[in-house]
């Protein structure tokens, strides 16, 4: 395993009378306390890291997949103003509890290796701790880390790599024999350096030329012993180098629980490509990464420098930085960014294309404009609309958001691909006019089902939040079933008099997770964060990519 030298500096004398810490180390909002190998640590929370994007799992006990700093204001060791923690690493369990706390929601998560605690360092740990753990630390020392990297500065892994991985290699005619051998020789290397096994990444490898085709899966083989012997045995397929084609297969054949999808590791594609390819790239790429999969091109003798544009939602990464993207001038060249490579893979916090319960889904409101709503109540309903939006990351790649009005008719408010900000979206939801007529449910559920669901992408969760106020007019049982069974996953958001048996039967099974029934329309917004909860705990307890 690799460890990292902190890039933050800590210098701390121990005293032992006292525990007064004057200088420790300062985090960034997004570490994850898996990131930091110490199994104790003390250091600082910078403000402002009570933000939604800085993700929790847990409450009391946080899976170490979760912001540290976050999890402290979560905690209640801390506010938005930030201060200093003292985090232990716990064993990991599952069945990890999300829960709205001090402004922080945490999601849920199944199961994850690796748990941590934090507490304040203020008032409730004396000198006995601090000698226990600067003991600890120091046989650590003894045993495994160069004294110059120690002291009690936070040690950063990315042996922490549990990915997914796919490489497309390149078996076309045109590299000729010497090169694919050299490309062989690559994935060795990278195999060897990743340090396969199923606690860690996991390999398979697609071979393209005319057509692509699967060489091993993740599943074949769990140890990197085995996968270099696989590629040993690989033999060029030649034909064309059609990319496009290869990368589209990978979206959709690769990452198959089927095949060793692990579901909770992101998913990777690493694509080889010597100079130019024969077919289209950009557009599989796009499709690619909206289905969650970060690709990674290493481009070998490249005429000019090329950026694939894989990353639409995170420009910054993918057109500033090319932290997607590595040119070799050439193939002799190819070994020495084996290591540049694998750390960029491996730093998970940063791939940016994985999927999240926040970004990858299409979410159309289904709202009840009929008389006994009025004007007034109208407006908070969109204030619940609005608000629940406002936790999603919107763009065109990520989560999109359509809304449907209705009476004894509906209209489309706005579809799926009218507003890619999460402003224009409030923007939009502000500007609903109220309708007010009669109360057709069932009708406005096919409606949505054919005007809005119809233009959602394959790739994106169908997630519909219908809200009303009152009984039906019509049947909502056959339009409820007809989306349910076309993938659509229904949320029910009942007020005042809506009935219970409807809203039942219009939410998705199990009914307690997507039915809410609210007495009245000023108790709306606490239902907010539940609806998100439940829409994170439904994406984490689902196989995806
Ligand atoms: C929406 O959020 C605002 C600001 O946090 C809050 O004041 C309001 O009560 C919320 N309304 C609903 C219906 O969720």
């Amino acid at each position: 395993s690799i460890v990292l030298p902190a890039l933050i500096h800590y210098f701390c004398p121990f005293p032992t009378s006292s525990f007064a810490f004057t200088d420790v180390p300062q985090l960034d909002c997004d570490i994850k306390a898996g990131k930091i190998i110490n199994p104790e640590f003390i250091a600082k929370c910078p403000p402002g890291c009570q933000d939604i994007k800085y993700r929790v799992y847990g409450t009391d006990i946080y899976a170490s997949f979760s912001s540290v700093c976050g999890a402290a204001i979560h905690s209640g060791t801390i506010d938005n103003s930030g201060g200093k923690i003292l985090v232990q690493k716990v064993a990991g369990h599952s069945g990890y509890r999300g829960s709205y706390s001090n402004g922080i929601r945490s999601l849920s998560l199944p199961r994850w290796r690796e748990s941590f605690i934090v507490s304040g360092t203020v008032g409730r740990h004396n000198s006995d701790t601090l000698i226990s753990w600067k003991r600890k630390i120091k046989s650590k020392k003894e045993q495994k880390y160069p004294t110059q990297f120690f002291g009690v500065s936070l040690l950063f892994s990315v042996s922490d790599c549990k990915v997914d991985l796919s490489f497309l290699i390149d078996g076309s005619w045109s590299i000729g024999k010497r090169r694919f051998l050299i490309q062989k020789q690559f994935l060795s290397d990278v195999a060897q350096t990743l340090d396969v096994g199923i606690a860690g990444p996991l390999m398979g490898i697609i071979q393209y030329g005319d057509e692509p085709s699967t060489e091993f899966n993740l599943k074949t083989h769990t140890n990197s012993k085995d996968v270099k012997s696989a590629i040993e045995k690989i033999s060029q397929k030649g034909g064309l180098s059609n990319v496009g084609k290869a990368l589209s297969f990978v979206t959709k054949n690769f990452f198959l629980d089927t095949s060793g999808n692990r579901g909770g590791a992101p998913n990777v594609a690493i694509v080889l490509v010597d100079g130019w390819p024969t077919d289209k790239v950009e557009e599989a790429s796009r499709m690619a990464r909206e289905s969650g999969i970060n690709i990674f091109f290493v481009t070998i003798e490249g005429r000019v420098p090329v950026y694939f544009c894989i990353c639409i939602s995170s420009q910054a990464v993918c057109r500033t930085n090319g932290f997607y993207s590595i040119n070799v001038p050439s193939w002799f060249n190819l070994h020495k960014v084996v290591q540049t490579l694998v750390k960029r893979v491996c730093d998970t916090d940063r791939l940016a294309c994985s999927k999240t319960c926040l970004n990858s889904a299409d979410i159309g409101f289904v709202i009840d404009g009929s008389s006994s709503v009025g004007t007034g109540h109208f407006r908070t309903v969109l204030q619940f609309v609005a608000n629940i939006s406002k936790e999603f990351e919107i763009s065109d790649t990520d989560t999109r958001i359509g809304a449907v009005q209705y009476t004894y008719e509906q209209r489309l408010e706005f579809g799926f691909d009218k507003h890619s900000t999460k402003q224009d979206v409030l923007n939009a939801v502000k500007r609903i006019n109220y309708w007010s007529g009669g109360t057709s449910t069932g009708a406005a559920i096919n409606y949505a089902f054919e005007q809005l669901f119809s233009k959602s992408k394959p790739n994106k969760r169908k997630i519909m939040i219908l809200i009303t106020d009152g009984r039906s007019y019509d049947d909502v049982r056959g339009p409820a079933m007809t989306a349910h069974q076309n993938g659509v996953i229904a949320y029910s958001v009942g007020i005042a008099w809506a009935a219970q048996d409807e809203l039942e039967a219009i939410a998705t099974d199990p009914d307690k997770e997507h039915s809410v029934f609210v007495d009245e329309f000023d108790h709306l917004y606490r239902f907010v964060p539940r609806i998100i909860q439940n829409i994170c705990t439904e994406f984490n307890s689902q196989p995806r990519n």
